[in-house]
């Protein structure tokens, strides 16, 4: 959150500063401080304004993971194992099986992660195409974390635990639209239930879900798109995704 902020008010004051991201949360490590994205939400939708600018430096220090909550931790590795699932079977294989707890193991992905975000972003600075597999996920789960940011009755969650369920979601679509293999999909929908807590979302919940996707910055025409897989490191950009299948999605992540 610090970043972004942070970013966001550097790029715009006195039409900007120059600045650089000391990320002190995994999250941050390895996703939010680098790509130059810059977001802030307005009222309760996620990164209605910002900018994209690029940190001068971004200085990564693991010890000050040290203390951070390991709920933390598993947001931040969240999209580790999107970072897998977008980039190819070898990264997923390893981060899927991380062991936290073996620092150097750690750090060496730490740093992978970062490569395969570096690498997407210098492709495709614009977001015209490869750049959009780093949302794999979060169309379902912004629209998830907005929901449950603005329902009195729901806890908030993390991003990173908004993200994983978008991720179980998306996948089941990419299997019903794209053949994404399903063995595969199990084994996605496993490790993600090994590091998160199911949520629950009832037929309202669902419904006030899919009315909020209408706010996702990558839709076009009043269509809403998707991100999905046809396999891991096999992409598929600007899916138009029926509400059926995604209530048949809700279905596959309740039954899992
Ligand atoms: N700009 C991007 O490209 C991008 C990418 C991914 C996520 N994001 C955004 O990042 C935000 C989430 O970031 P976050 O997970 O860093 O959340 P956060 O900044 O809220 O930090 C999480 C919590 O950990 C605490 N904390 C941070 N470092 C700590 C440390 N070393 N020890 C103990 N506690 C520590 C913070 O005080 C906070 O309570 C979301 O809003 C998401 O939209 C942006
Ligand atoms: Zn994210």
């Amino acid at each position: 959150m610090v970043t972004d902020l942070g970013g966001f008010v550097a790029s715009t004051f006195k039409r900007g500063l120059q600045f650089i991201n000391i990320p002190t949360s995994l999250l941050a490590m390895v996703d939010a401080s680098v790509g130059g994205k810059n977001g802030i939400d307005l009222g309760h939708i996620k990164n209605q304004i910002g900018v994209i600018n690029l940190p001068e430096m971004v200085l990564i220090d693991t010890d000050f993971l040290n203390t951070l909550p390991a709920e933390q931790i598993a947001s931040g590795l969240a999209e580790m194992l999107k970072h897998g699932i977008i980039h190819s079977n070898n990264y997923w294989e390893r981060v899927k099986n991380i062991a936290v707890s073996n620092k150097n193991e750690f750090e060496t992905l730490i740093w992978d992660s970062i490569e395969i975000k570096k690498e997407i972003v210098a492709k495709d600075p614009l977001e015209k195409n490869l750049r959009k597999t780093l949302n794999y996920g979060h169309t379902l789960g912004h629209a998830i974390e907005s929901y449950f940011l603005k329902s009195p009755d729901k806890k908030n969650l993390l991003h990173g635990e908004a993200v994983a369920a978008g991720m179980v979601l998306a996948t089941f679509i990419s299997m019903e639209t794209y053949g994404f293999p399903k063995e595969t999909l199990f084994d996605i929908s496993k490790t993600i239930f090994k590091y998160f807590p199911k949520q629950s979302f009832d037929k309202k919940d669902i419904e006030a879900i899919i009315n909020l996707l209408v706010f996702d910055k990558k839709n076009r025409n009043g269509q809403v798109l998707f991100v999905l897989m046809k396999d891991i490191g096999n992409y598929k950009i600007d899916c138009v995704v029926s509400n059926n299948l995604i209530y048949n999605a809700f279905d596959y992540y309740k039954n899992f």
